[in-house]
């Protein structure tokens, strides 16, 4: 059995309809599968919903509906917007499945077991909005709470913590020992920080059922239902598990619940779903959740006796011209109506090239606009419509004998791209990928192919030239696939390929045979005015 290349994205609220956020972190996420994929590498991407705690089920409550059934519907969007955007998850998990919510109450009671939980009494502040407790640590300047905890209540109550605090040097010396850990470095910096800076406070892992119900029951004790990321986190290792992963960490068995108590008993899965995917190699989040998972996670694995991630890789946050994204201003992009208008490899674009995984960006609608007319309809659309259509009228669509006078280039993009793949820097790869672009276009522009096909004696010239100009567009499409799978298909099948380009070994230069015959070419992106 191959350990597969386990990658996963963060798993959304399902409290509302998913947008540019959501859709940038997913797309980030496919593209680094795929292009796995393409490098020959065994992938398991996974994908899918929180679906428990207080957002979820004030949400529900607003519209005057179970949370159950609340999620049930909004799962149905989420799934259908998964689709929209051609990400190639292999899994799709919904924190409220049985295989999941089982999988939570084995790992909680083998903790509490093993002496890793206490309850206590606390008083103090709440953020009902955070669903987490706050101590005066937590107050600005002036004695007031940040406003994005929302209402701040006072609260006694009693719960089950786990311990934090005991982990804290062991965690340092990890992050410090494994620099790549958490990526970019200036994340990691900041987890060290606070890890140097601040003591650890346990953490609370309950909500009391009276007032919070909608959560995973906690086995051992029915006052309780389980703090949402705990639950959340753990879904990284239910869903492997669900799959046959022996979570080689946890000894010879499989944590298996199912009888409520939350017993672990070792699962002997049938040999043909069993995968091996922990521990994961990239978890793929935002900037907002990291200290859960750089600082809760590790731990939580540690307790388990389990792996932790190779990877933490953790992307910037959107705004909208230069103001928060927000519902309640109307400050937003709606990823279905661009894709719908623009098509989605056009959306798709924009976010790989516009934004590096790390800082914080910026969507403008007239950067949209540039970026699509520029470097798609007048870049690549170009390019590929412009050398397939004259192959097409000078040489009734036959490819001419093999040259070599672009080669060089195409290798050069090919191997800065397979190097930058293989680093999850995506932005950059795609810049190198234009660059091929940009080079054909001043090749058609310097060879003049539509003057050499009016001179009988240029004739041989202009074999080369077609030869050149096809085969860029074949290595394009397959250094293209990961970012832009539909483009890159229309590429191959404008070009008379069957199949797709989804292996990256095929972007060695003489791929296209000589007496080939091409399909017919269309514009990739069409021109939009006005
Ligand atoms: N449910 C938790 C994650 C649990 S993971 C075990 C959660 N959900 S979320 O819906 O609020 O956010 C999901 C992801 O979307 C997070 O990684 C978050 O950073 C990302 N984004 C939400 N808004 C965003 C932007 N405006 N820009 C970029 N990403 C953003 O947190």
């Amino acid at each position: 059995m191959n350990k597969r290349f386990f990658i996963t994205t963060a798993i959304d609220y399902v409290n509302g309809q998913p947008h540019l956020g959501h859709a940038y972190e997913k797309i980030i996420t496919d593209v680094i599968a795929r292009s796995r994929r393409s490098l020959g590498q065994e992938v398991f991407f996974l994908t899918g919903l929180d679906e428990h705690g207080q957002k979820v089920q004030q949400a529900a409550v607003a519209e005057g509906k179970t949370p159950q059934a609340y999620c049930d519907e909004l799962a149905a969007d989420w799934k259908a917007f998964a689709k929209k955007l051609e990400l190639t998850n292999d899994d799709f998990v919904r924190t409220t499945e049985p295989r999941h919510k089982e999988f939570v109450q084995a790992i909680l009671a083998n903790l509490h077991a093993a002496g890793q939980f206490y309850k206590e009494t606390y008083k103090g502040f709440y953020s009902t909005k955070e669903e987490t407790f706050l101590t005066d640590k937590d107050r600005l300047p002036d004695g007031t709470f940040d406003p994005a905890y929302g209402e701040v209540i006072e609260l006694e109550e009693s719960n089950y913590w786990f311990k934090l605090r005991d982990h804290q040097q062991w965690l340092i010396d990890y992050l410090e020992a494994n620099p790549s850990f958490v990526q970019p470095d200036y994340r990691r910096n900041e987890v060290l920080g606070f890890l140097k800076n601040s003591m650890l406070e346990d953490l609370c892992i309950t909500r009391p059922a009276a007032r919070l119900n909608w959560g995973i029951p906690l086995p051992f004790d029915k006052d309780f239902v389980t703090y949402v990321w705990f639950d959340a986190l753990v879904n990284y290792i239910s869903i492997p598990a669900a799959h046959g992963d022996p979570l080689s960490g946890l000894g010879s068995g499989v944590l298996v619940p199912g009888d409520g108590t939350g017993t672990a008993k070792p699962q002997t899965p049938d040999a043909k779903s069993q995968l091996q995917l922990w521990p994961a190699d990239l978890h793929v989040i935002g900037k907002d959740i990291l200290k859960f998972h750089a600082v809760f996670w590790p731990i939580m694995l540690k307790a388990m006796g389990l792996p932790l991630p190779k990877q933490i890789l953790v992307h910037g946050w959107w705004q909208k011209e230069g103001a928060k994204i927000s519902k309640s201003t109307g400050n937003i992009v709606d990823p279905v109506a661009v894709i719908d208008e623009w098509g989605l490899d056009a959306f798709r674009f924009y976010v790989l090239r516009e934004l590096d995984i790390g800082p914080d960006g910026n969507w403008t609608d007239a950067g949209f606009r540039a970026r699509y007319q520029a470097e798609l309809a007048n870049g690549l659309g170009n390019l590929v419509n412009r050398s397939l259509s004259m192959l097409k009228r000078y040489r009734n669509g036959v490819v001419p004998a093999r040259h070599d006078e672009l080669a060089a280039a195409a290798a050069k993009a090919a191997d800065e791209t397979h190097a930058l793949l293989k680093q999850n820097q995506l932005q950059a790869a795609l810049h190198s990928i234009w660059g091929l672009v940009t080079r054909a276009n001043q090749y058609v522009d310097q060879t003049a192919p539509f003057k050499l096909a009016k001179d009988p004696a240029q004739a041989k010239r202009l074999d080369e030239v077609l030869y050149n100009l096809a085969e860029t567009c074949r290595v394009l499409a397959v250094l293209l696939w990961p970012f832009l799978p539909g483009t890159a298909t229309k590429i191959y099948a404008q070009l008379g390929l069957s199949g797709t380009p989804d292996k990256f070994s095929e972007a060695t230069w003489g791929g296209l045979q000589p007496g080939h015959k091409i399909g017919e070419p269309a514009p990739l992106f069409p021109r939009k005015d006005g």
